[in-house]
């Protein structure tokens, strides 16, 4: 399905939705919409948007924002996901798989640095359908989250790896590779298209939002059921990991070593987490434009990625994410505890 819109894509402009690339901001065990008000938090993002992100975020992100590693110089969101790791098949260690632009597919990551791309649809990859299905923008405060950590189950569509190689993305997989992969491992987080209208985010952060969508890819959302009458736009997130320097030591035929920065469940736990934070009704103005803001047009602003990749936050938290580690960042203090935990019992 999206290799096919992917050959279109390269050969003829397509004209709906914003897609566009945003760098990487930081990488730290924060969450603010699973775990607020905590630092460190379980297990290590990968963030990318704008400087307002912090450990507690409420109210209207976008007015805080006075930067974004974004494109859209007018989006202080924030899109994170867990991060992969490499663990060393024969001696248990650990080392975080950089992330590199989603390029030279799609027109590339202008300059990008880390990241990973952005899409937010009305429809499909090629069609608006604004006249038939307005979009709603969200609202100051809104946030949501696709798939979870702790996920023994196929993550439902939307939530997908690919096994590059080369420029092939190659089929749409609910679970690691189980091979080498030569450009890298490609993940894709979709989120639902659905919302009750009312709740800016819910206890589990999924159920204020409904998914009428069966099928991988960029495809339209279904109508929106009665529950979740407010059609918002479809908000999809694609990484790549490079994984290249780690093949190697990959023995063809041994199980697939990349892990998710919590372990444990293997790929059916990726999940991605979205904090709205358009300025005032940007995001709105995009929304319902119809024609030529593919990558960006009209009063829809961009900025050079040099300018996007100065944008930064402070280190919260102090501990080393990347080389060579024994353990998961925060996983052997996890551990200690239940430990001094049980001790105390
Ligand atoms: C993060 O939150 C703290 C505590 O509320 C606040 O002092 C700080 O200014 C915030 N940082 C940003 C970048 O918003
Ligand atoms: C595991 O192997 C890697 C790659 O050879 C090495 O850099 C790392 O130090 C090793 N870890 C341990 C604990 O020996």
């Amino acid at each position: 399905m999206k290799s096919l819109t992917t050959a279109l894509a390269l050969i003829a402009p397509v004209h709906a939705g914003l897609r566009f690339p945003c760098s990487t901001l930081t990488f730290q065990r924060l969450d603010p919409v699973v775990q607020p008000d905590t630092i460190p938090t379980a297990h290590l993002h990968h963030i990318v948007g704008g400087n307002a992100f912090n450990v507690t975020m409420t109210g209207d992100v976008g007015a805080r924002g006075t930067c974004t590693t974004c494109q859209m110089s007018e989006d202080f969101s924030n899109y994170w996901t867990a991060v992969l790791y490499f663990k060393h098949p024969t001696n248990g260690s650990y080392h975080r798989v950089p992330v590199v632009p989603v390029q030279p597919l799609l027109g590339g990551s202008q300059g990008a640095s880390g990241g990973l791309t952005v899409y937010y649809t009305q429809y499909d990859l090629s069609r608006d359908n604004l006249k038939q299905q307005p979009i709603k923008a969200f609202p100051p405060g809104f946030r949501m989250t696709v798939g979870s950590p702790t996920s023994s189950n196929k993550p439902h569509v939307g939530l997908r790896y690919q096994c590059l190689q080369g420029q092939n993305r190659g089929a749409e997989m609910p679970d690691f590779p189980t091979k080498a992969c030569t450009g890298g491992i490609f993940t894709t987080h979709h989120f639902p298209a659905c919302w009750d209208g009312k709740n800016l985010d819910s206890p589990d952060h999924q159920s204020h939002m409904y998914n009428t969508i069966s099928q991988d890819g960029f495809v339209n959302a279904g109508a929106c059921p009665a529950t979740h009458p407010v059609r918002v736009p479809q908000v999809a997130f694609e990484t790549v990991w490079d994984t290249t320097k780690f093949n190697s030591m990959w023995t063809a035929g041994a199980p697939n070593p990349f892990v998710w920065s919590f372990e444990g469940t293997q790929g059916y736990g990726t999940h991605a987490d979205y904090m709205f934070g358009w300025k005032g009704d940007a995001l709105q103005r995009a929304m319902d434009k119809s024609e030529c803001f593919y990558d960006g047009c009209g009063s829809i602003t961009k900025q050079p990625m040099a300018t996007a990749n100065k944008c930064a936050i402070r280190d919260m938290v102090n501990e080393v994410t990347d080389g060579w580690l024994a353990e998961l960042p925060g996983m052997a203090k996890m551990a200690s505890t239940k430990v001094a935990r049980e001790l105390h019992v």
